[in-house]
């Protein structure tokens, strides 16, 4: 059975995935390499990915051959699929929630989750946030890749507006944040902000799939919505939400640092 049949359908992710969508942050693998080469990850580094997915990260990460890799995922039936796609690499995996890794104080150099705490309600963003400063050592480097919200000055109604439209369209509750709702998500865990970047949320637009997932995938993402009405349905519905907030949402990555004197 596919992944995408064993978890909840429903959810806008796994209706990516059942298209054929390999590339499932809303940055796309542009705004993940930023993050990537912002953690400049060394040969002495102790790495933690949270909620890695299939991997995709991973790979990029792996191939900077770090002196450990961890991933902590939620999901055993996809940490599964994870170990299948990234073996024989040597990685280490964690079936647990990530804001109970169960991992040692001050045991990684580097943290970064993408895609997971949009879709969080604020008590656990808190505490996957708070569990990163936990395992990370001082000085160590936080990444995140998530939804964002722009201008920093946007109403509450229209956050309002845009949370709803999107919940409705990717069914789970989601809750993206501005820059500045983000980076006091991790100062307040006590991070200090290293650099942040936003791209605008082209998911599902032509250039960023092509870019993404390359023409081959594309043509058959097409074919597969061309013969699956309903398939069909759920992904137009996601792209007309993007559309209609293309001025308001966006997608954000954040670097963050946990200070020397912690
Ligand atoms: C939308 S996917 C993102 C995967 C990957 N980071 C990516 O960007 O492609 C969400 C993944 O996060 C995992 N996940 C969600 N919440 C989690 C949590 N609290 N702890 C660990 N994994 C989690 C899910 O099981 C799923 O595999």
């Amino acid at each position: 059975m596919r992944v995408e049949e064993k978890m909840n359908m429903a959810q806008g992710h796994w209706v990516l995935a059942k298209l054929g969508k390999r590339v499932l942050r809303p940055g796309g693998l542009e705004l993940t390499r930023w993050m990537v080469s912002q953690l400049a990850i060394q040969p002495t580094d102790d790495i933690v990915e949270f909620a890695p997915g299939l991997g995709l990260t991973a790979q990029l990460t792996l191939a900077k051959h770090p002196k450990s890799y961890t991933a902590v995922e939620i999901n055993r039936e996809v940490a599964k699929l994870f170990r299948e796609r990234i073996a024989p690499r040597e990685v280490r995996q964690v079936i647990a929630d990530a804001s109970q890794t169960g991992l040692p104080d001050g045991c990684a150099d580097k943290v970064y989750g993408e895609a997971m705490l949009t879709m969080l309600p604020i008590g656990r963003k808190r505490a996957i946030v708070a569990e990163a400063f936990r395992i990370l050592k001082p000085g160590g480097l936080y990444g995140i890749h998530e939804v964002g919200l722009y201008p920093d000055s946007l109403p509450d109604e229209v956050k309002h507006e845009v949370r709803r439209d999107l919940a409705d369209a990717i069914q789970v509750n989601a809750t993206p944040y501005t820059a500045q709702g983000w980076s006091e998500i991790l100062t307040q865990q006590g991070f200090e902000i290293v650099g942040i970047e936003n791209k605008p949320m082209h998911l599902l637009e032509r250039r960023r799939l092509i870019a993404d997932e390359g023409l081959p995938r594309v043509v058959v993402m097409f074919f597969r919505m061309l013969f699956n009405p309903k398939l069909r349905g759920r992904v137009m519905q996601m792209r007309r939400v993007f559309r209609k907030h293309l001025d308001h949402m966006d997608a954000i990555s954040i670097i963050a640092r946990k200070p020397v004197n912690n």
